[in-house]
């Protein structure tokens, strides 16, 4: 949520800062801004711009320095707008004090509140307003912007990545974080900040991962950073393996469709430790799993968004191939909720980005009521979630830029899989050739999603039909009601399609009465044991004048019928079948939003990375 970019540059950072913002706009776009310190004059110059960073880069076209920060915007506090757009400003005592910010202030009513009361005027409605006044106080009192933002960062509560710049330093750019993410690039006698390595990856591929409540200083001589005790402290720069190709479109239209196309080669790299082995084991969990996972008595998946729909998958999988009793969790439910935790559970949190707020504090929370036990399955590797779990699983799916998420849901479900069957394995529940046949579906599974792809142009077909209705609803069974629940979020996210997913069984409790002709229902009809139960779901649809749209496993005998387009896929996949179901889903989103013509990678009011409750 938001996105920043800083640098110090040998020449002019202004170009590394709009492209920087170009690349992190998927984080938040409702406005952006950057600000930049003049040296000769002491002044900070500063433009910001309502809606995309195409539009900021036609006022900032002309500015030129060497230091300067930037923004991109998801709202929190205060619409979006110019005055709410960041870098804000405190101005007096001779100097200006600029910041950029992503996160939350949680006590910034009472730090307002203490800073008018010394004579701060404030031109927003944003919490990073106080940020830049708190740091102005402290450096009107006499302290250096360094000391004064370390002051100030003890002082903030709540989770935040900051980056300033003060007029009377013009040299100097100091950053912290806390709970937000913030990477150093390390370039050629220059330095880069920024919120997200795809951001930096053009400039550099040496990085330095910032550690929790680490404040930095960047000057033209070099990088200091200084630990939570404000000791200065050495981090280790790695070198990225993010490729620049794979933060560019390429030949797509949008990301989310090259994302879609991606999904074959994602679950390879995935599965490449799985595919590779002759058998199963616990170790791709971790060095610890072996010792942990046989320990195992009952799992809890906590998620959000798309992440919480491949945990409701996982509990069908892992409840009826390893008979492990499986709860699932939206994060932001358990974090606040009594409830009742028993030894030996495993806490598995499942995050696309590794940075979700209610995530990461819902796994706390169940440290704190005594879980010993914690996965992470995840697509960042120096993720905050990542470093909070004792066991981890990385998908490999490469970044995923495009809001609605298709690659990243595929390859956790990849993972969630072999999870199951090691489980299985240590509970005696997978003969060995068993064991064998299912690695050998995985091994298949990235060919089968390629085929699968091949339905686009019959979803785009299908999706014209889509375009001039308001609502509709998804139906599925079984371990596919969580899909349907996916291919609904899929719809309303970039469609604004109402669209709602039922249990198919439940379709006579209530969301009959709202089939009619302009109530498309999507149906997930897999040949498996639930097959003859739904198409009697389908039934009463088709009695009720709705009109159905049926994703079908090959070797289902449907055939489509006035009012009942059946589209057959591939044969039954078996328990693999839930990852290939949700690829024309995926698909058909992505085309009935073409057709209307929204905004298919940034959809309104939503942002990639929820770094805030
Ligand atoms: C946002 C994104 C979704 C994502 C959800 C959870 O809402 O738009 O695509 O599923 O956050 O994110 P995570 O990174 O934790 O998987």
């Amino acid at each position: 949520m938001c996105g920043i970019v800083g640098a110090i540059a040998r020449d002019n950072c202004v170009p590394f800062l709009i492209d920087g913002l170009k690349r992190l706009e998927y984080r938040g776009y409702d406005s952006a801004g950057l600000a930049i310190a003049q040296p000769d004059t002491h002044a900070i110059e500063r433009a910001r711009s309502v809606g995309r960073v195409a539009e900021l880069e036609q006022q900032a076209g002309s500015l030129r320095a060497r230091l300067g920060i930037a923004h991109t915007r998801w709202a929190t506090h205060g619409v979006p707008s110019e005055r709410n757009a960041h870098p804000h400003m405190s101005e007096g005592n001779g100097f200006t004090v600029t910041v950029v910010h992503n996160g939350i202030i949680e006590n910034h009513d009472e730090m307002r509140r203490d800073l008018q009361a010394s004579g701060y005027v404030f031109h927003s409605d944003t919490d990073t307003e106080v940020i830049a006044h708190l740091v102005h106080r402290h450096m009107s009192g006499g302290l250096s912007l360094l000391q004064s933002v370390q002051t100030a960062s003890g002082q903030l509560h709540g989770a935040f990545a900051i980056a300033l710049i003060a007029s009377n330093t013009p040299d100097t750019l100091v950053a912290a974080r806390k709970g937000a993410p913030l990477l150093v690039g390390i370039g050629q006698g220059e330095w880069f900040i920024a919120s997200d390595a795809s951001a930096l990856i053009t400039q550099t591929r040496e990085m330095v991962y910032l550690e929790e409540s680490d404040v930095i200083c960047l000057q033209p001589t070099g990088l200091s950073v200084y630990d939570r005790k404000g000791q200065a402290a050495q981090r280790k720069s790695v070198i990225s393996q993010l490729s620049a190709d794979s933060v560019e479109l390429g030949p797509y239209q949008h990301y989310m469709q090259k994302e879609i196309f991606e999904q074959s080669g994602a679950i390879a790299a995935t599965l490449e430790m799985v595919s590779n082995a002759s058998a199963i084991s616990p170790q791709l969990f971790g060095a610890e799993a072996a010792d942990v996972l046989p320990k195992v008595q009952q799992i809890l998946i906590l998620a959000c968004g798309t992440s919480y729909h491949a945990a409701s998958v996982a509990r069908y999988w892992l409840e009826s191939v390893a008979g492990i009793q499986t709860t699932v969790e939206i994060a932001s439910e358990y974090r606040y909720r009594d409830s009742v935790c028993l030894p030996g559970t495993l806490v598995i949190t499942i995050s696309q980005s590794g940075e979700t707020a209610d995530t990461l504090a819902a796994l706390e929370h169940s440290k704190t009521l005594g879980v010993e036990y914690t996965l992470s399955i995840c697509n960042v590797p120096e993720s905050a979630l990542i470093r909070a779990s004792k066991l981890k699983f990385l998908t490999r799916a490469g970044p995923e830029i495009g809001v609605a998420s298709t690659k990243a849901f595929t390859t956790q479900l990849a993972a969630l899989f072999t999870l199951t069957l090691v489980m299985a394995k240590l509970r005696q529940r997978l003969p060995a050739e068993h064991e064998a046949e299912l690695l050998t579906e995985l091994r298949h599974l990235p060919a089968a999603v390629s085929k699968v792809l091949e339905c686009e142009p019959e979803v785009k077909q299908w999706a014209q039909r889509f375009a001039d209705k308001h609502h509709s609803l998804f139906l599925g069974r079984g371990v596919h009601y969580p899909i349907a629940m996916e291919g609904a979020l899929k719809l309303k996210e970039i469609s604004y399609i109402h669209a709602e997913a039922y249990a198919a069984g439940e379709l006579k409790h209530g969301p009959l009465a709202l089939v009619d002709a302009d109530m498309p229902v999507v149906a997930v009809a897999p040949n498996d044991t639930l097959i003859e139960k739904l198409k009697s779901n389908l039934q009463e649809v088709s009695a009720r004048g709705g009109e159905l749209f049926v994703f079908a496993d090959r070797d289902t005998k449907m055939q489509s019928a006035p009012g009942v387009h059946v589209m057959k896929l591939l044969d039954h996949a078996g328990l693999l079948s839930p990852i290939l179901h949700v690829i024309p889903l995926q698909l058909l989103s992505y085309h009935v939003a073409l057709v209307k013509g929204t905004d298919v990678d940034k959809p309104r009011n939503l942002a990639k990375s929820v770094t805030v409750e």
